[in-house]
């Protein structure tokens, strides 16, 4: 039955129902966390052969002769750049690979944008304001690197195909202030929703105000497959380029979650007119990044099947997980009314709404038995959540055990904090 169907007497009744299990599940001293967006280890051993592929014995020179065992190489190896380019859909020549963090390079950007602006235009910080657009929920991290600059944020509704884009033209073509666009287009951070090719395509062909303006697209989870019949994301590049606007995206992708979690590489591709320039700061900031890593990661997958053969690896650690917490909350709140979620074909997150209000109130009533959550708010920018609905699940890092238990507490909590608001 729905929860708000129920009158008040039906209500209190089923509170003490709900009180009574809340009570077992603290007595069992529960120490469960589904904040993580991590692997866990026995998925990260996949990966381990990856350190093998080179040795102090090997050739450690790149194809094109370059001793990785020195410095140089600013626009990283070129079957490293090869490779990104295979899993982006996009030519090399568009690519550069550099260090560990693709947020690294995310974050570069946005401050260069602030510091010396792109393509002599005026730097971000002659600005009285500047602003993001930020589809919500999304992910944290970009809304903190944002913050980091004072930079104002504009929450732009998530729909099932990407961010609503009749609102994202209108805010790009009409004000001038308007710099930057996050975008997450497959398997999104957090609801896990791929940009259908409509939204891709509209994105390519914005018109914007600011000649300056650039789309952060961050194709963290490109490879990232639960299941065989993937979507498939068209080449924005290439869209952009069609659509007359070569220079408009930065799009960033990492092996951190196909290999090392903070030990992998990670590239952005670009238009060679970006490029150029963030090789210009590039040559300040540093005489090279690891070239070995690059060097290690290129041979040991050779191309974007290689990488794909991989990942169904990770994909057999990871699908048992997220078919763990969907179906308990199958089973126990289908029919109450009391939240929707969204069931992820791919990525590291289940996305959940509650009834507006409740979910500082889950977060709350989870910690006290013992689970962990992401806070309430950190899916929005300053942490903010107007509605106070919205929860970021992630299933990877817990055993099948854990997250069998945690989606249980997790569900207890959603009700029980549905019920509370309902009788207030
Ligand atoms: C959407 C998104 N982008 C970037 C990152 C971090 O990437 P990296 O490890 O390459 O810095 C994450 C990590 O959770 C993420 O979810």
């Amino acid at each position: 039955m729905l929860f708000t169907d129920m009158d008040k007497d039906q209500l209190m009744t089923l509170k003490s129902e709900l009180d009574a299990k809340f009570e077992e599940c603290k007595s069992k001293a529960l120490s469960l966390n589904m904040s993580r967006g991590k692997p866990a280890p026995d998925q990260v051993a996949v990966s381990f052969p990856v350190l093998d592929e080179i040795g102090a014995k090997s050739d450690l020179c790149a194809e094109d002769g370059t001793d990785c065992t020195n410095y140089g190489g600013l626009d990283g190896i070129p079957e490293a750049r090869k490779l990104f380019a295979d899993i982006l859909d996009t030519d090399p020549e568009h690519v550069m690979v550099m260090g560990n963090s693709s947020l690294n390079i995310m974050f570069d950007q946005v401050a260069r944008g602030f510091t010396h602006g792109y393509f002599g235009n005026k730097p971000w910080h002659n600005y009285v304001k500047v602003k993001f657009l930020c589809p919500v929920p999304g992910y944290d991290r970009h809304f903190l690197v944002t913050q980091h600059f004072g930079i104002e944020m504009v929450n732009i509704p998530m729909t099932s195909d990407g961010p609503d884009m009749d609102i994202v033209e209108q805010l790009v073509s009409s004000d001038e202030t308007v710099k930057g666009l996050w975008c997450v287009p497959k398997y999104s951070n957090p609801t896990g929703i791929t940009f259908s090719e409509n939204t891709v395509k509209r994105l390519a062909a914005l018109k914007p105000a600011a000649p300056d303006f650039r789309i952060f697209y961050d194709n963290a989870y490109c490879m990232h497959d639960l299941y065989d019949d993937a979507p498939v994301l068209p080449d924005i590049l290439k869209l952009c380029e069609a659509a007359g606007n070569p220079d408009m995206v930065f799009e960033f992708a990492s092996t951190s979650k196909i290999t090392f979690p903070g030990a992998g590489i990670a590239a952005i591709a670009a238009s060679e007119g970006n490029l150029k320039e963030i090789k210009n700061h590039l040559k300040i900031q540093t005489i090279g990044h690891d070239k070995l890593n690059q060097l290690r990661h290129a041979r040991y997958f050779k191309n974007a099947d290689g990488v794909r053969e991989h990942m169904k690896k990770h994909a057999d650690y990871i699908r048992p997980k997220f078919e763990v917490v969907l179906e308990g909350l199958e089973a126990e709140l289908a029919g109450t009314g009391v939240g929707n979620w969204t069931r992820p074909l791919g990525g590291y997150f289940i996305s959940f709404e509650t009834l507006p209000g409740c979910a500082g109130r889950v977060y709350e009533i989870c910690k006290e038995a013992g689970v962990v959550l992401t806070g309430a708010g950190a899916t929005y920018p300053y942490g903010k959540d107007p509605q106070d609905s919205n929860l970021r699940i992630a299933p990877t890092y817990p055993s099948v055990d854990e997250l069998k238990q945690a989606t249980y507490v997790f569900a207890l909590a959603v009700k029980l904090a549905t019920v509370e608001k309902l009788l207030k």
